[in-house]
């Protein structure tokens, strides 16, 4: 794809090429990211951040991620203080706000309308997650994560992984993008584990069978993650059902702790999750006792997502060669964060 001057809405758009290309200027950020050098590529670039629904990673990651390259952040948060409150169309909005903005970032409960805002837009526009569609730069971070957690197990492949997705696999956005990413690969397993009212969508099944990976369908945990690479598990998507008890009818179904890791998983399997992970006692997804688990990469997955939101930034605003110029160290204490 032509990354200059698009917008980002789905993960359908790219080709494995792109995603290549993509891996590599997120690499080329590290030392941005991991506060050795500072960049002023963007110098008075501006992100429209537009949030009508909650997020701390995504939003904050997107945000930090425009800083890191010199780009100044506006963000709106919430449909309160919106003038979409006011009856405001998604048409004026995208109209107005790319008056304001270099570039603009979306999240929005209903799905389409990052797309619908984006056809009015006059600068680029990213999906931050359209209601349960899609989230793409979500599933870019998780497959980066996944090939540098494998690459640190002397793995150089992400053709024949094997994939367990737990939880929320019909209303979670994550997953649905994740999928579409991995048909560009070649002969991977993906067991999708969730209660039967919560199964990934047939369309997205139907995608991964004509890719020609091997799809398993359990609404079991126990027994269904022995023999995968990466254990995803995922939030019951709360907001999406009609209330509270319908939610809680499913919530802590699956939970993993180090006890069942132990009992059920290959000693290298990686443990992620999209967070935020339900740590509710009757949800607790994942439990704190794994926190100590090496192989548990979910902050190391949640900081990838500055890389590699850095390099769409980068791609789209076509900087990419320009980072380095101009480019010093950092002057402040940076210990002992990466
Ligand atoms: C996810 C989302 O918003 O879809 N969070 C995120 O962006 N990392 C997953 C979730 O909220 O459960």
């Amino acid at each position: 794809m032509k990354f200059s001057g698009s917008h980002i809405l789905s993960i359908s758009q790219f080709d494995r090429g792109d995603i290549e290309r993509v891996f590599e200027v997120a690499d080329r950020m590290e030392p941005y990211a991991h506060r050795q050098r500072v960049t002023k590529v963007l110098d008075g670039a501006i992100l429209g951040n537009m949030f009508f629904e909650p997020s701390t990673r995504t939003r904050v990651s997107f945000g930090c991620a425009f800083n890191l390259l010199g780009g100044e952040v506006r963000e709106t948060t919430g449909f309160e203080t919106s003038a979409i409150a006011k009856g405001e169309s998604l048409y004026d909005t995208a109209r107005v706000l790319s008056g304001y903005s270099d570039v603009i970032v979306m999240r929005h409960p209903v799905s389409g309308s990052v797309a619908e805002f984006a056809a009015a837009s006059r600068v680029p526009v990213m999906n931050g997650g359209d209601g349960a569609n899609e989230h793409p730069s979500q599933a870019l971070l998780d497959l980066y994560t996944i090939r540098k957690e494998l690459q640190h197990q002397g793995r150089s492949d992400l053709d024949g992984l094997r994939i367990a997705m737990i939880g929320d696999l019909k209303y979670g956005r994550t997953v649905h993008s994740l999928c579409k990413l991995l048909c560009l690969y070649r002969n991977v397993t993906v067991v999708l584990i969730s209660p039967t009212e919560l199964q990934m969508p047939g369309a997205i099944v139907e995608q991964l069978r004509s890719a020609g990976h091997t799809v398993v369908e359990s609404d079991v945990m126990e027994g269904s993650i022995s023999k995968v690479d990466i254990a995803y598990s995922t939030r019951i998507q709360e907001e999406r059902f009609a209330d509270r008890a319908e939610a809680d009818l499913y919530r802590g179904r699956y939970r993993l702790n180090q006890a069942i890791y132990t009992r059920n998983c290959e000693p290298n399997t990686v443990i992620m999750h999209p967070l935020p992970r339900d740590s509710r006692s009757e949800a607790n997804e994942l439990d704190n006792d794994l926190n100590d688990n090496p192989n548990l990469a979910i902050f190391r997955q949640a900081d990838n997502g500055v890389l590699v939101r850095m390099a769409l930034f980068a791609l789209i605003l076509d900087v990419v060669d320009q980072v380095d110029k101009n480019a010093r160290d950092v002057n402040w204490y940076t210990e002992r964060r990466f």
